[in-house]
Formats: structure tokens, sequence, C-alpha cells
């Protein structure tokens, strides 16, 4: 990576074609359903900006802020339907997804699979159902999470031959801890589409270095391997050391690298743990309180030696 920092005296190629193509054969589509973005973040606001229709915009919540603030951004109504608190754990079911789009008959809908915070899974063939019910809605499936999964590759949306109305989005910056970089993709059901939103988006999406990387990046299979060793490991382990030391946390199913944990201690929220457990012990959680879950909160999990490390303090505030 430092010998590649000298590319940044340079442009990288205007159109991006070979790293697109290399995406491409990545996620197993065709080069040109596939265009490449400055992280998902930017995919999310450019989406939004690309719709034509002024029909509303569905968010299916409590989910990562960019989607609302992208439509709110945009001057487009947004409609967020989240889940009640008492049925977080359950993943969306294509009646329950069906019913928000009859009733908003929206432009588009986001949906966010593996879900950040919930980290809830709406399964493929969910999505390609309401893709056939609902030709006139933009369905953008937001898979940020899903390359930490070893069987992402019969889950990555869309799939070759895919619908017309579907989009998904896949990021570089959490799988290859490189939020820095700002690499991402969106991928297309239709290539039409694909070729529409790139020209929109313009040339020199990407740095140089970005350019450089993304090939080496996806085609590392020592590393995927690796990560997607450690990481199911990390998530059991965390969750039996948060039950062995015996701390007021109940952990919710996860499909995701991280996992959502309920305070079960009526007089303690989320807020208080974090800022607590970041100031007594240096060690950092996230508060879900922003997703309006504010006693939930959402963990990485890490190395036995930390997560035990976590489990041991967060019992120690808990208690007192
Ligand atoms: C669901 C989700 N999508 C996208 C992003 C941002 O990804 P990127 O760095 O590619 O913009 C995040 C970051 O937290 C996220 O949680």
């Amino acid at each position: 990576m430092r010998s590649s920092a000298e590319d940044l005296a340079q442009y990288p190629p205007l159109w991006h074609l070979s790293e697109e193509g290399a995406l491409a054969e990545w996620i197993g589509l065709a080069a040109d359903q596939v265009v490449i973005t400055a992280g998902s973040t930017s995919g999310i606001f450019a989406l939004v900006n690309s719709l034509q229709s002024r029909r509303p915009v569905v968010v299916l919540g409590p989910t990562f802020w960019a989607y609302r603030q992208a439509v709110e951004l945009a001057d487009r109504d947004v409609v967020l339907i989240s889940r009640p608190t008492a049925d977080l754990a359950k993943p969306w079911s294509e009646e329950e997804i069906a019913q928000a789009i009859s009733q908003t008959r929206p432009a588009a809908l986001f949906l966010c699979s593996p879900n950040n915070p919930t980290g809830n899974l709406v399964a493929g063939d969910v999505i390609g159902a309401l893709c056939d019910r609902f030709p006139e809605t933009k369905i953008v499936v937001d898979q940020t999470y899903l390359p930490f999964r070893s069987d992402w590759t019969e889950m990555r949306l869309p799939s070759p031959g895919s619908h017309a109305n579907l989009v998904g989005l896949i990021s570089l910056s959490k799988f290859y801890c490189l939020p820095g970089l700002r690499l991402g993709l969106a991928a297309f059901g239709d290539a039409e589409e694909a070729w529409r939103f790139r020209n929109r988006l313009g040339p020199l999406r990407i740095s140089s270095l970005g350019a450089r990387l993304v090939s080496d990046l996806v085609n590392d299979v020592e590393y995927r391997d690796r990560t997607w060793a450690t990481i199911v490991e990390a998530g059991i382990d965390l969750v039996s050391c948060v039950s062995d030391v015996g701390v007021a946390l109940t952990p919710l199913p996860t499909a995701a690298p991280f996992r959502l944990f309920r305070i079960d201690k009526p007089d303690m929220d989320a807020d208080m743990l974090a800022n607590r457990l970041l100031k007594e012990a240096r060690m950092r959680i996230t508060s879900c309180s922003v997703y309006g879950l504010d006693r939930h909160i959402r963990i990485m999990a890490g190395l036995p030696k930390d997560n035990r490390r976590l489990s041991l303090a967060l019992r120690a505030i808990i208690d007192n």
C-alpha cells in the first residue's frame, strides 16, 4: 500500500472500467452491471438523487442513518417504518415489506441486510419476490456487512439475470477495515440502469490509490478466509463470555459481524453504559440510542482475551 502512494501524483483512469470489472468478478456479475463508488454512503446519496419519480421513499428501520438523511437532503418525503423494540430479533417478512410498499407506493425502498444495528438478514428470495410484485419501486439493498459471511456468494444481490428494479450496495470499508479509502459499489439488476447511474456520477469517482488497490483487495483470498474463520469464532466467544461472567445483557440473534445486546438492568441505559465503559475501562461499544434503542448496545466481537476483558468491564459497571 505504501508504494501505491506514488500513484497519488497521477489521475486514476477516467471511467474505472477495469476496476469495475474486478468488482463484478468478485460478486459474480457482468462488468456492465457494476458501478464503482466512493463507498456505500456516496452510492446511497447518488441513488436517491437519481430517482426520477417524486413519490416518497420508504426506509425500513431501525437502521443506518444515511438513507433517511439522503432522502431528506434531496427534499423528498421519507417514510420510516420501524420494527417495534420487542420484535427487533425478527427479520422483515415478505408480507410486512409488501404491506409497507402497498400503503406508500414509494419510488424506492431502502433496506439494509444484514442490518445495522439489528444484524437481521432478509432472504434473497423475499427480495426477489418483492421486486416482482412491485416493479414500479426501486428496491435498494445495502449489503455492506454481507462480505463477512462465508456463504455470501449465494446471498449477494442482484444475482445474474436479476430484477431490473433491484440495486445492491456493497462496501469495502468494513470487510477490509479501510473506511478511509472510500471504495464501494452499486450493482444493478439492469445494465442500462447501471449505465445511466455511472453517467450521472461522472468520471474520476475514486482516487488513484483506491483504483490501484481494488483488484488486489478483492482477490486476497488468504485475508478473506482468515477473516471468515476468525469472525465466526469471535462472535460465538463473545456470547459465551457475556454469559460466563453473568452480566445482565441479553444477546439478540445476528447475521452480521456485530451483535445487539439488550440491557436487562432497569436503571441502566445504553448511553450511560457506553459512556461509563469508555471513561472507566477505556473500551468502546456503540450505544444504540441514536437508532431509537436506548436499552440496546451493539458490540463488535474481538479476540477471546478482548471479549473476556470487555465482558468483565461491562459486569463491573452494570453491577455497581
Ligand atoms: C449499513 C451501512 N452501510 C454503509 C455504511 C458506510 O459505508 P461506506 O464507508 O462504504 O460509506 C455503514 C457504516 O457504518 C453502514 O453501517
